[in-house]
């Protein structure tokens, strides 16, 4: 009787991934080649995140990053352990990382197609007090008969083959999505050492009442802006007379995976401070509205174009960002209306 209680009926990763690859006529498994490094890189970081307080990985590493940022030791690591996974699969031609001033080219990899851009840790500044950070990552094909340059990655979101996240939380959730495809959740089990979708076609719900951004910066933003959040803090009869809660945890990754699974809205605005808002758009923004997106929701820029179409020029660019469910970016840009 015990033995009816569990499951036997395990979707893994590496199953699920070859489940589709089988789908797709024309594939020749070298994504899902790509996606076993990439997971590989995941579990590693998770487990060193899991064990930085004992083995002396907290604070600063003592660098800054091109972004301005100053690195963690544990961001340091993460970018190398995701490197080496991804020049050790043999299939990734070059790779940008919020942690590199450049593009990482991985000569040795002559029959590798995929570009890779990568935010190794999210959320860093939590870090020291263990609150959830994450790995972002897109994954975009090589151009045909292109052995890999910089033009590769410089391309919009839309063009984007696979993209998502791993938030180390509670426990370590991976959220990725192929283009034209659903987004799944996989939940990593630490005793088998998989991830088992836990989380099949997740679906963002239509509207609901929790705003995430960081409003200690609302005295450099834009008046619609302004307006838009203040309007969330009246009472309405859409919320039963009731204002909108407030939600910041100040990683992205899990901002966002509460937004995916509980629906409102995440905002990283332009402002007068950051006139081109903070998150880049390669490892941070473009991989998230694809997740968005593909899960039914909307994510927009400042300019309220939609994320997916913003083409950067350099590997580092940044753009303003609003994403969430579907009615509530709707209502941001009703706001933006001239
Ligand atoms: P990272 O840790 O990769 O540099 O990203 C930090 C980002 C993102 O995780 C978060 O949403 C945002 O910065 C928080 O910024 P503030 O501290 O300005 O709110
Ligand atoms: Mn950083
Ligand atoms: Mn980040
Ligand atoms: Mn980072």
């Amino acid at each position: 009787a015990q033995g009816e209680q569990i499951n036997t009926h395990i979707v893994t990763l590496t199953r699920f991934l070859t489940e589709e690859q089988v789908k797709h006529k024309e594939a020749t498994g070298d994504f899902t080649l790509l996606c076993h490094a990439l997971q590989f890189s995941f579990k590693s970081i998770a487990y060193y995140i899991r064990r930085a307080t004992l083995v002396n990985l907290t604070g600063l590493a003592g660098s800054m990053n091109t972004t301005g940022d100053e690195q963690k030791k544990l961001d340091v690591i993460s970018n190398d352990l995701f490197i080496e996974a991804m020049r050790s699969s043999g299939k990734c031609a070059l790779l940008v990382s919020e942690e590199e001033e450049e593009i990482i080219f991985f000569g040795d990899a002559k029959h590798a197609r995929y570009a890779l851009a990568c935010d190794p840790i999210d959320g860093s500044s939590n870090l020291d007090a263990g609150v959830s950070v994450g790995t972002i990552f897109g994954i975009h094909k090589l151009a045909e008969g292109s052995t890999g340059t910089k033009e590769d990655i410089l391309k919009p979101g839309t063009e984007l083959v696979a993209a998502g996240f791993t938030m180390y939380g509670a426990s370590a959730q991976l959220v990725i999505t192929m283009r034209g495809g659903s987004v799944n959740g996989f939940t990593l089990d630490t005793g088998l050492g998989e991830f088992i979708l836990t989380h099949p076609d997740m679906r963002i719900p239509r509207r609901r009442a929790i705003y995430s951004v960081n409003e200690g910066n609302s005295l450099y933003w834009e008046d619609d802006v302004k307006r838009y959040f203040e309007s969330l803090k009246q009472p309405s009869p859409e919320t039963n007379g009731k204002p909108y809660s407030a939600r910041y945890i100040g990683s992205m990754v899990a901002d966002a995976y509460r937004t995916l699974l509980y629906g409102g809205i995440f905002a990283y605005p332009a402002d007068k401070k950051s006139p081109k808002g903070k998150l880049r758009i390669l490892y941070e923004c473009a991989p998230m509205a694809m997740v968005f997106e593909n899960a039914g929701g909307q994510a927009i820029d400042s300019n309220m174009n939609r994320m997916l179409e913003v083409v950067p020029e350099n590997i580092h660019d940044r753009a303003g960002i609003f994403m969430g469910s579907y009615d509530e970016v709707e209502k941001v840009k009703g706001f933006h209306k001239k």
